[in-house]
Formats: structure tokens, C-alpha cells, sequence
């Protein structure tokens, strides 16, 4: 089975060559990009929005990721603004050399002191195709480091400790993040649907 990954986001699309194609399930990527506003209050409906958008545009069964993190001491923060954090106006902007970087700047200024450091990384993805949609979430628990180590992954993967682990999800292989990580979880939940109700797409 073939499906489009409905993201222009070269770090989400890499995870999900690495976790579906071993399951048998080749991926594409857009020949365009494109621009799909998040409106929706939640992963769920923004992972909808996306894969909908992508299948209407494309005409190939889509496959769209809506992610981020949830950071107990700030819950439901950075949540659904996670890619645009540092433009909040709550708990200040802040600036960087890029998105990424500026994100976790903020991400530690506001925790800076404090003991509570639990989060997590959530993640929901929607199949659409047809006017049909399957749907699985994943999660992954842990806390935020002090400051920033490992250069592997993208987004708050630096500052992210998985729960049992002292490395950050930056120092990690891709396949030990694979393993463990909310997308992970939730495209490997996502195939075991999909092989049950394959001939609907
Ligand atoms: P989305 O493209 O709207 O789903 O934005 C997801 C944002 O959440 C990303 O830009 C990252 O900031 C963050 N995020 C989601 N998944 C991960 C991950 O696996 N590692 C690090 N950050 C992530």
C-alpha cells in the first residue's frame, strides 16, 4: 500500500519512512507543498484537517501527524502552539536562530527553578481517503533537562528525557527513538488498523 505523508516537515517525514516502510506501507511525500491552516482545537482535528486536505489536493489516501508537547507544570501548554511557542504572547515571545531553537529557549525560561519538569509527547494521525479516516494516538512520558544536549531528531527532542533514560531523545539513535516515541507508537497502532480494514482504501 502506498499513502502520501501530508506534512512538509523533513523531520516528521523521515520518521515516517523509517516506521511504516518496514511494515510493508510505502510512503510518498507531496510533489507541492501544501498550505493547510490548523484551525481545529485539538491534535485530532488538526491531524483530520491535514490528511482531508492532502487526499482532496492529491487524490492518494493521506496520512497526516498532528504532534507536540505537553509539559505538566504548564499543561495544556506548549500543546497544539508547540511548533509556534515562541510567539505565544503568554509567557513572553522569545527569539532564536530559528523556530526550534527559540521554542526551547522559552520552554526553559519558564521552568527555570522549577522542580516539577514531567511532560509529555503526544501524537495523533489520521488516515484519510474516500470520505473515510482512521485514527491512533501515541505517547511518550518524560521530563525536560536542564539545557540542551544531542543534535539528532528535530524540535524539542534536545531538552526531551524519556522516562528511564538519562540521554535526551537528541542523543538517541533513530531507531531507539522510533522505538519508544508517541509517533512511533501511534503509526505502529495505525498499521495494525489499517491491515483490518485495508479494502476500505
Ligand atoms: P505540528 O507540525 O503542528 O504537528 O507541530 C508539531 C510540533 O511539536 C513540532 O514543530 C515540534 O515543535 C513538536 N514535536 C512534535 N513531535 C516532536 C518530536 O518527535 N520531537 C520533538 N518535537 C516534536
Amino acid at each position: 500500500m502506498k499513502l502520501l505523508v501530508a506534512t512538509s516537515n523533513p523531520g516528521k517525514l523521515e520518521e515516517f519512512r523509517r516506521i511504516l516502510e518496514p511494515l510493508g506501507i510505502s510512503v510518498v511525500p507531496p510533489h507541492k507543498k501544501l498550505k493547510v491552516e490548523e484551525t481545529g482545537s485539538s491534535f485530532l482535528e488538526n491531524a483530520y484537517i491535514k490528511a482531508k486536505a492532502y487526499w482532496e489536493e492529491f487524490g492518494i489516501p493521506s496520512v497526516a501527524d498532528d504532534s507536540g508537547l505537553i509539559v505538566d507544570a504548564i499543561a495544556p501548554y506548549p500543546g497544539v502552539y508547540s511548533s509556534r511557542f515562541h510567539e505565544l504572547e503568554l509567557f513572553g515571545k522569545e527569539e532564536g536562530k530559528s523556530p526550534d531553537e527559540a521554542n526551547i529557549k522559552k520552554l526553559l525560561r519558564v521552568l527555570r527553578g522549577k522542580r516539577e519538569r514531567g511532560a509529555r509527547f503526544v501524537a495523533f494521525v489520521v488516515l484519510y481517503a474516500n470520505g473515510k479516516g482512521l485514527w491512533a494516538e501515541g505517547e511518550v512520558r518524560g521530563r525536560i533537562a536542564e539545557s540542551p544536549r544531542g543534535s539528532g531528531g528535530f524540535g524539542y527532542d534536545p531538552v526531551f528525557i524519556p522516562e528511564g533514560e538519562t540521554r535526551t531523545m537528541a542523543e538517541l539513535s533513530p531507531e531507539e527513538k522510533d522505538r519508544i516515541s508517541h509517533r512511533g507508537k501511534a503509526l505502529r497502532a495505525l498499521a495494525r488498523i489499517l491491515e483490518r480494514c485495508e479494502e476500505a482504501f
